[in-house]
């Protein structure tokens, strides 16, 4: 049943982009969300009923829990996370970083991930126990072991107050390390971690339809990932950091370091 999951959902994953890649240069609404930074189009909104309507179609008996609409999160069993634009502000500025994300839990756990890049033509899929793939190649995590050598990616809280409260872990970390990135896609950077492109991210503000495709492609690349805080990640946490075991590590001791600093306590 998985095969027959991951095989409709990925077909599913290439028409909702196909869908967006129609209506990039017709974005009818804006609206704002929790913030005047968070922002929702009329596309999201349509992306996501086609997304549920055809997997629904092939799996009736599913539940569905997306970032748009009033669809309640009951319990993660044989349960669909959408997001249907990840990286809505790329998407309203015509950046080519923003995905089609869709994963599927079974008992509490992620077990299918897809994230599809419609724009760059890359598409990175996972399921539990059979590797990750981009565009049907095997990939894998860095390898990069020191602060100093990492690339990390991160993104900024669309809750204003986190905003002014996470500056100083920026300013703090950007000495450290080779470098920042914020593509304004969290399921991009945590894949782009999976295949090496970046060697971790980090973010203190993420809801579990942002992440969950990416985590199970994360893991089967060889990825780790634990809440900002250092603890076990859960589908409820609302922070992520990501990278391989030993960078990981490295990043938990950096953020424990600065936690009785000002503003430490992410
Ligand atoms: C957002 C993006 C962004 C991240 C935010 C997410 P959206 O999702 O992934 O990179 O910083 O935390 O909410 O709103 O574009 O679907
Ligand atoms: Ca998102
Ligand atoms: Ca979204």
């Amino acid at each position: 049943m998985t095969e027959k999951r991951l095989e409709t959902a990925l077909k599913v994953a290439h028409q909702a982009g196909e869908f967006l890649l129609s209506k990039k240069e017709a974005i009818l609404t804006i609206d704002q969300k929790s913030s005047w930074a968070d922002l929702v189009t009329n596309v999201d909104l349509e992306a996501q009923e086609l997304i549920i309507s055809l997997l629904k179609t092939s799996f009736p008996d599913d539940f569905f829990f997306g970032e748009e609409g009033s669809i309640s999160l009951e319990h993660l069993n044989k349960t669909w996370v959408i997001d249907p634009i990840d990286g809505t502000s790329n998407f309203i500025y015509r950046l080519p970083f923003f995905s089609v994300s869709i994963a599927f839990f079974e008992l509490g756990v992620p077990t299918i991930g897809i994230v599809h890049i419609p724009e760059l033509r890359e598409t990175f899929w996972a399921a539990r126990g059979k590797g990750a793939y981009l565009n049907g190649k095997r990939i894998c995590i860095s390898g990069k072991k020191t602060l100093d050598s990492a690339l990390i990616a991160t993104g900024f809280p669309y809750d204003i107050a986190l905003r002014e409260k996470s500056a100083s872990l920026y300013t703090e970390l950007l000495p450290a390390v080779n470098d920042l990135r914020a593509y304004g896609a969290a399921s991009i950077e945590l894949c782009y971690v999976a295949c090496g492109r970046f060697d971790a991210y980090f973010e203190p503000q993420v809801a579990l339809y942002d992440i969950a495709a990416s985590l199970v492609v994360l893991s089967e690349a060889g990825g780790e990932f634990k809440s900002l805080d250092g603890k076990e990640w859960e589908p409820t946490s609302t922070s992520l950091i990501a990278a391989n075991h030993h960078l990981l590590l490295e990043l938990l001791e950096f953020l424990a370091m600065r936690k009785n600093r000002p503003n430490g306590n992410l």
